[in-house]
């Protein structure tokens, strides 16, 4: 009987993540990864995973469709779910940073025009500076926006660093790090809370494992 749902967010830290699960003991067959199926039973059976896009993550674990989740801390500062966070991964790390063009950035006479994918975490940054922007809300290919004159900065992800470097910017200020973390909805915790304190002891294990080596 499947004991967990949960979460996993497609894209950039989706494989990293499913590789932690399976040294944790929750493993997907080849078959069922190469698969298009979008709800997937692990080879115990005990637990379903469910990919979704990174920003719903938080959404169906706070409905409870999904008793926990595996996303960044980018989401879920942006999202501003009511969920208990009882793990950092330790895996995916970025920071989130405003960014523009290479030595040509200027303070705006007016409100500053910001183009980003994170429009609260940006509000806040710049609200708590007391600078006023113009938030233009983009789905991605941020980078593009200072290039093109549609924003004077961007606050975006920065892994690498290599998107900025190859459209021409540079960043110049951090506002926090990012790293995934496991999140669980606030029911589950308390009626599966033996399912859950199991998940969490075997990935913190294997967070601990991998920070000492
Ligand atoms: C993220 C982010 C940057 C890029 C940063 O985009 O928005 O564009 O990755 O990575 P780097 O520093 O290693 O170059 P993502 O891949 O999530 O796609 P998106 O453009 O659709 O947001």
């Amino acid at each position: 009987m499947t004991e967990l749902t949960i979460a996993i967010a497609k894209g950039r830290m989706q494989d990293e993540a499913l590789r932690g699960l399976a040294r944790a003991g929750v493993s997907v067959s080849q078959s069922a990864l190469k698969s298009r199926r979008l709800a997937v039973e692990d080879e115990s059976g005990a637990h379903r995973l469910i990919f979704v896009k990174p920003s719903d993550v938080p959404v169906y674990v706070e409905h409870g469709i999904a008793d926990c989740g595996i996303v960044g801390r980018d989401v879920l500062l942006e999202s501003g779910a009511d969920l208990l966070q009882p793990l950092d991964l330790r895996i995916g790390y970025c920071r989130i940073a405003v960014a523009a063009r290479a030595g040509q950035f200027q303070t705006a006479t007016g409100a500053l025009r910001v183009a980003t994918k994170y429009p609260r975490i940006a509000a806040a940054h710049f609200g708590a500076r007391g600078v006023p922007v113009e938030i233009i809300q983009l789905s991605g290919s941020v980078e593009l926006a200072p290039v093109l004159g549609l924003a004077d900065c961007i606050v975006d992800l920065v892994e690498t660093g290599r998107t900025l470097a190859e459209n021409g910017l540079e960043v110049l200020e951090t506002i926090t790090e990012t790293s995934a973390r496991l999140v669980v909805n606030r029911a589950s915790y308390q009626l599966k809370a033996a399912a859950v304190s199991r998940l969490i002891r075997s990935l913190r294990g294997e967070t601990e494992t991998e920070g000492a080596g």
